[in-house]
């Protein structure tokens, strides 16, 4: 059993500081907005008080860095081939959010293996003893890499849209995850819908499916609204919590900030199934 999220649990309690919860942002297919959740989540907890860190580890493609227009000098490239330490590498981001760069475009970087993610994860997690949150921006699909990241956290954020191969492919990202460890708690978001309604479905959809082959129940945290504020953004470079406040797009990240820092999901054995979240 793959249990390194307790690993890392139990080696920084040994230290007594506050363990951060580690949450991995990954979907199987592609371009349905991992980033751009990840960066706004991540300022939105920070709005709520949180302390957060973020780490860009689409690896081989790393853009979070390129969305918040910050350039970073070092990247985990640097580390991993142990030219630099974690402190010198990590970067300043808005409201204070510390930003661990991926590599871009150096596509070795692909190929990592789990017990150098696991120790690099477990240096992130012990990098700033206040830490409350470390968001992981994943590349989508089932790379070796992916999967390793998501054995070393504590819970996987699954975006997916209404598209029926975004909710095909989530599935199947889901399914190797649960064979690897069948006890990872997996919490869907919806992306780039146009009510809660709509959000709640591609969770159901994804839901039957898990109950019924997997044998396993999927959380949901609720979902972003579509928002053409969000390429605006993205446009400018910006996270659109910052550029655009009062959008659509950054209310529904507020509620979902909301529910993750409470942990209050849907599931099929909650109480409050029929209560609509956005
Ligand atoms: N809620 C939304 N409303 C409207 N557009 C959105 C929304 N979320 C994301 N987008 C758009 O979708 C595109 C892809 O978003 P993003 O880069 O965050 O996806 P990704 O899953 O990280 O992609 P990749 O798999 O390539 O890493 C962006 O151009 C963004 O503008
Ligand atoms: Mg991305």
């Amino acid at each position: 059993m793959c249990d390194q999220a307790q690993g890392i649990r139990n080696l920084v309690s040994q230290k007594s500081v506050t363990i951060p919860r580690v949450l991995a942002v990954a979907s199987g297919k592609g371009g349905v907005g991992k980033t751009n959740i990840s960066i706004n989540l991540a300022l939105t907890l920070i709005n709520n008080n949180q302390t957060v860190a973020l780490l860009d580890a689409d690896l081989g493609l790393a853009n979070a860095d390129l969305v918040l227009g910050v350039y970073p000098q070092y990247t985990l490239l640097d580390i991993l081939t142990g030219n630099k330490e974690l402190g010198d590498i990590i970067v300043d981001g808005p409201l204070g959010l510390k930003i661990i760069a991926g590599s871009s475009g150096v596509y070795e970087l692909a190929n990592i293996d789990q017990l150098t993610l696991s120790r690099f994860i477990s240096m992130a997690v012990h990098l700033n003893q206040d830490l409350d949150f470390l968001i992981i921006d994943t590349s989508a699909g089932l790379s070796r890499n992916v999967i390793a990241l998501t054995m070393a956290v504590d819970e996987v954020l699954v975006v997916a849209t209404s598209e029926p191969s975004s909710i095909a492919d989530a599935y199947g990202l889901i399914k190797t995850i649960l064979q690897r460890d069948p006890d990872k708690e997996i919490i869907v978001i919806g992306n780039m819908v146009r009510s809660p309604n709509e959000g709640m479905l591609i969770w159901q959809k994804i839901n039957i499916m898990t109950t019924r082959f997997l044998q396993r129940e999927v959380k949901y945290a609720g979902c972003v609204l579509y928002d053409q504020k969000v390429a605006a953004a993205v446009q400018k470079q910006q996270a659109f919590v910052l550029a655009y406040p009062g959008s659509s797009a950054s209310r529904s990240i507020q509620q979902l900030a909301v529910n993750l820092l409470q942990q209050d999901y849907l599931w099929a054995n909650s109480s409050d199934e029929s209560e609509p979240m956005v």
